[in-house]
């Protein structure tokens, strides 16, 4: 509220000393009152002063942090990440496993691709992911099958670029990020899908030339029983701080 009264009063006194200046009468002002308005003035041309010095610290600060948070950001930036995880889907006393991947990150574009390659510990299939920000969409490339799978984007899981930049970013001084855990989610393969094209062009180089399925999620949290389990493949993978197992089957 002060602010707001003095920015309201000084223009104002600025005016009339401007006004005064201009008034044939100034000569015959009495001397008590002309060194009161230049006083006056002095302070209001301060204060002005100061008001621009600010305004221009604002810009300035303004200007750096686009320069090194907006243009500094890579147009594609490339990290190879590790985690140890407890596996406590199948093992929960064999102890840590690790899980490696490499990340593509493309802010402006904003989609993540994310490579896994032939885990040390069979179990799970090498493949390459995208996630696609723009189009809403996840495509799982199993690169064992040679198949792909496409489903909506789960935010709740998936970092969107720019966080998962600075995540990793923050976690690049050790390679690893800290211990982690592991969650899963099991999908069914549904509908051929047969026009590439709408899934965007970053899916589209994925895809195009396998075949790709839409997947739904299975709702029912249940084990998989060990007859459907021979037609499940499994993607572990990670965009978050955590590790998810992506269980993929074909409808029985
Ligand atoms: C996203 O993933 C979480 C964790 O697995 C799950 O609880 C949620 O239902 C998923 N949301 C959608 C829209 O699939």
């Amino acid at each position: 509220m002060a602010a707001a009264r003095l920015m309201a009063c000084i223009p104002r006194s600025c005016m009339s000393r401007l006004a005064a200046s201009r008034l044939p009468s100034w000569e015959e002002q009495a001397p008590a009152v002309q060194s009161r308005r230049s006083s006056l003035s002095g302070v209001c041309y301060l204060t002005m002063g100061l008001l621009v010095l600010l305004l221009g610290l604002v810009f300035a600060s303004m200007y750096v942090y686009r320069y090194f948070f907006i243009t500094q950001l890579p147009r594609e930036s490339v990290f190879h990440c590790g985690v140890l995880y407890e596996d406590s889907l199948y093992s929960p006393f064999k102890g840590q496993l690790e899980l490696h991947e490499d990340v593509k990150i493309y802010i402006e574009e904003n989609y993540e691709q994310i490579n896994v390659p032939v885990p040390q510990f069979g179990g799970s299939d090498p493949a390459d992911i995208i996630h696609d920000f723009q189009r809403g969409l996840t495509a799982y490339h199993d690169i064992t099958l040679d198949k792909c799978y496409v489903i909506e984007l789960n935010t709740t899981i998936v970092m969107p670029p720019r966080n998962l930049w600075e995540l990793l970013v923050n976690v690049k001084k050790g390679t690893y990020l800290p211990q982690t855990y592991i969650i899963q989610e099991e999908m069914i393969a549904t509908e051929h899908v047969h026009d590439m094209e709408q899934l965007g062009s970053f899916i589209y180089r994925l895809c195009s030339g396998k075949e790709t399925y839409r997947l739904k999620r299975r709702s029912a949290r249940r084990r998989i029983s060990r007859r459907e389990a021979g037609n499940c493949h499994r993607i572990r993978h990670f965009e978050n701080t955590f590790v998810v197992e992506t269980v993929i089957c074909k409808k029985s």
